[in-house]
């Protein structure tokens, strides 16, 4: 494959309004993919989230907008319909949007309902797949998600219900040998561990994976019983996954995340 960067020229006089929904990856910026890189590169509006790395709108050309829509920090927080309607409005003002959302845009992510908001104004759309955490948060702790001999799937689940209620579908997957992967589930724990005591299983072995890929990332290994007080003993306070399975049990030690060495020589702007 050859090294030389990738030239971006601008589509001169085009301004057709659309929309491309970018998976960042879990953190690492160097996971993310070639074609996102190329989306944000052409971008003439970056909408991004709390967990997609900003050091990736680095690859954004210098006059494109670059705006932080997510909820974590201190700013406006936009309501899902609101950021709709923004992402249609940039697209018909500026042209190209790319909402650059962490992991994969379809897990957890709302990619797919602004899609179709976007559709449903006669936007054009596109979607590029991200490295999800739901996978590589347990690999980048060493876990497969699926392990022959230990587990022959892995079911993906949020914590809580849209009201705020536990997820009902986490007490089936506890009568299960699946591999458990719970996003969203840290304030959740003590709850979560609870459902596999309660299935007669205490002894199953659970593991949260916090700021995985990311230099900070951390590991708390531990079984149904134990893991709550162990989180609380040293609270998690980025994101993390929780993964619950005999996997834990085979996870294999990796060299911890460093500090990328990151570059956008990748790109250049013409
Ligand atoms: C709104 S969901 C978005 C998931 C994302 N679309 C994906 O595919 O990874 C956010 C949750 O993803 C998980 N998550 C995202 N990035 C993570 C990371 N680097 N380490 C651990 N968990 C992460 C956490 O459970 C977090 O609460």
């Amino acid at each position: 494959m050859s090294t030389r960067p990738i030239t971006m020229r601008p589509a001169p006089g085009t301004h057709r309004p659309r929309l491309t929904v970018v998976g960042a990856g879990p953190g690492d910026p160097e996971l993310i993919t070639l074609k996102a890189v190329r989306a944000i590169a052409t971008a003439d509006v970056v909408l991004y989230d709390a967990l997609a790395n900003e050091v990736l709108l680095e690859y954004a050309r210098p006059g494109a907008v670059k705006q932080y829509v997510g909820k974590r920090k201190a700013h406006k927080s936009y309501t899902q319909e609101a950021l709709n309607d923004l992402i249609v409005e940039h697209a018909l003002l500026h042209g190209h949007v790319v909402r650059l959302k962490g992991g994969d845009p379809f897990v957890f992510g709302r990619g797919h309902e602004e899609m179709q908001y976007a559709q449903s104004k006669g936007i054009a759309v596109a979607y590029i797949p991200g490295v999800s955490s739901a996978v590589a948060g347990a690999g980048a702790a060493g876990m497969a998600v699926t392990l022959r001999g230990a587990s022959r799937s892995f079911w993906t689940l949020t914590a809580t219900t849209d009201t705020g209620e536990l997820n009902p579908e986490l007490a089936f997957a506890a009568q299960t040998n699946t591999t458990v992967v719970v996003l969203m589930g840290v304030s959740k724990l003590a709850e979560i561990a609870q459902i596999w005591q309660d299935a007669g299983k205490d002894n199953c072995p659970m593991a949260v994976v916090e700021n995985a890929t990311l230099p900070q990332q951390r590991i708390v290994t531990g079984d149904a019983q134990s893991i709550a007080a162990q989180v609380a003993a040293d609270p998690i306070t980025g994101p993390a996954v929780i993964i619950i399975g005999e996997t834990v049990r085979h996870s294999i030690a990796l060299p911890e995340p460093t500090h990328f060495n990151f570059s956008t020589q990748l790109v250049t702007h013409e």
